[in-house]
């Protein structure tokens, strides 16, 4: 295939520097965008007089017939070529002939890249968007389910304060929202045209960018022609949104997996969602949920890439920038991937309801309610406290949990303490008790619950 850029050259590429330099196998994935930013220009170059409205129309059906074909698999992508934008631009002039060749009019690689990343990337934001409703869907839902189902909340990894299992989950629920949120700011400054910025300096051509843009359903042009050619900011921003959700995905695996242990049993993965071992017959592994944990590497590792890839790069394209698309396109593939399989590994999980409930009644998670108990009898909180931390040592002592500790042994360390104080220490009365604003209670659940409904 001749090159789009041969004339200056005496000789062919070498093969091997051919291969090295094509991009098509990683960008042939944006053939659509390419077209419709292909049709969107020609369209303006007929609006403006640059091109005939023959021309246009040929470039319009034979743009069409490519789309079709390559949509059918009639067309088959060449990967000799060099990227996806030359590969259907000689596709066009073989088909259409010199109509084909007027197309790059008023237009360079590197602005027609930058739109089509950009318009890739504004389908896959919105899709990100939907799985991640889609989790938060089935995260609800199983809170609605447990919004009342005791557990163990930790700090250090250690018994602290009852939580319900609901709103433990709604704690994820609300990290994915924030995600959303992040991604829907940054289809903000994704949906900007950058066509017609051309190589670097614009063009001599009387070329109306409002109108590509406007038949493209973006909501403005960039301003600067050098930045709109250079600039990876928009796929920086998804990529480090995307590395944002893997770290969110990855923690909730790291409970999942230990929720999944003998030392929890909190839960139990679906078949269908857990591995055996080749060698141990009683193992079920959680695969999956260790995968997403591993997988967060990667989508770390192409942030990094991408800032590397910019940070030393003079204005205004450099080849460089190619690299840019197998990072970005690794990390999108990956999360929508986790996103995929999280949603029914949750909402098939077993919820071994007793198992947290006895984890709950270990571990003095009430000693909190108890030293309250004593401040709402007119005790400092600091007092109050030591007194407690007193109790829970005889209850240590005696091998005993607070419920079951005589209320003598009460007495002795404060007489404030009467029969009532069992009541105050009832692990669901502890729950309902934590009435404050997005505490555990069962009540706040139930506004967490309504909180994300209104919001999606
Ligand atoms: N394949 C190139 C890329 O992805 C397209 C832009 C090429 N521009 C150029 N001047 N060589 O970045």
């Amino acid at each position: 295939m001749e090159k789009i850029w041969a004339g200056r050259f005496k000789n062919q590429l070498d093969e091997k520097a051919n291969d090295f330099n094509s991009s098509i196998r990683i960008d042939c994935r944006m053939f659509r965008q390419d077209i419709a930013g292909s049709l969107a220009h020609a369209a303006m170059l007929a609006a403006k007089g640059i091109i005939s409205s023959d021309d246009a129309l040929a470039i319009t059906d034979g743009l069409g017939g490519i789309l079709e074909d390559l949509e059918s698999g009639a067309l088959v992508i060449d990967y000799n070529a060099e990227d996806i934008h030359s590969f259907v631009e000689a596709e066009l002039t073989r088909r259409i002939g010199d109509a084909g060749k007027r197309l790059h009019t008023a237009r360079s690689r590197n602005d027609q890249v930058a739109l089509d990343l950009r318009l890739y990337l504004l389908e896959e934001n919105r899709e990100l968007i939907l799985r991640l409703k889609n989790l938060i869907d089935a995260l609800s839902q199983k809170a609605e389910e447990h919004k009342a189902t005791i557990m163990p909340g930790y700090t250090h990894l250690q018994r602290a304060q009852p939580i319900t299992f609901g709103h433990h989950l709604l704690a994820y629920a609300m990290m994915f929202l924030r995600d959303i949120e992040r991604l829907r700011e940054g289809q903000k400054r994704l949906n900007i045209s950058p066509l017609g910025s051309c190589a670097l300096a614009g063009t001599t051509y009387d070329i109306d960018r409002d109108l590509t843009a406007g038949l493209l359903n973006m909501e403005n042009i960039t301003i600067n022609s050098l930045d709109a050619v250079s600039d990876r900011d928009f796929c920086l921003e998804i990529a480090a949104v995307l590395a944002m959700i893997m770290m969110h995905l990855s923690r909730f695996a790291e409970e999942i997996i230990l929720w999944s242990s003998w030392e929890f049993k909190f839960v139990e993965l679906d078949d269908g969602f857990a591995t055996g071992s080749s060698i141990m017959p009683q193992k079920k592994n959680p695969d999956i949920a260790e995968l997403v944990r591993g997988k967060t590497g990667r989508v770390y590792g192409n942030l990094l890439s991408l800032l590397t890839q910019m940070k030393g790069l003079p204005l205004a394209y450099n080849k460089d920038m190619q690299e840019d698309k197998e990072a970005i396109f690794d990390s999108l593939d990956t999360v929508k991937a986790c996103l995929a399989l999280f949603c029914p590994m949750i909402g098939t999980m077993q919820v071994l309801k007793d198992n947290m409930q006895k984890a709950a009644q270990d571990g003095f998670l009430n000693a909190t309610d108890c030293a309250d108990y004593l401040v709402k009898k007119g005790l400092p909180f600091r007092t109050a406290y030591k007194i407690t931390g007193e109790l829970v040592a005889v209850c240590l002592e005696q091998k005993t949990i607070l419920e079951k500790l005589p209320i003598a042994e009460y007495q002795k360390q404060s007489e404030l303490f009467e029969e009532d104080v069992f009541a105050a220490i009832d692990l669901n009365q502890c729950l309902k008790n934590r009435i404050s604003a997005g505490g555990s209670s069962p009540a706040s659940v139930e506004q967490q619950l309504e909180f994300i409904r209104t919001l999606l």
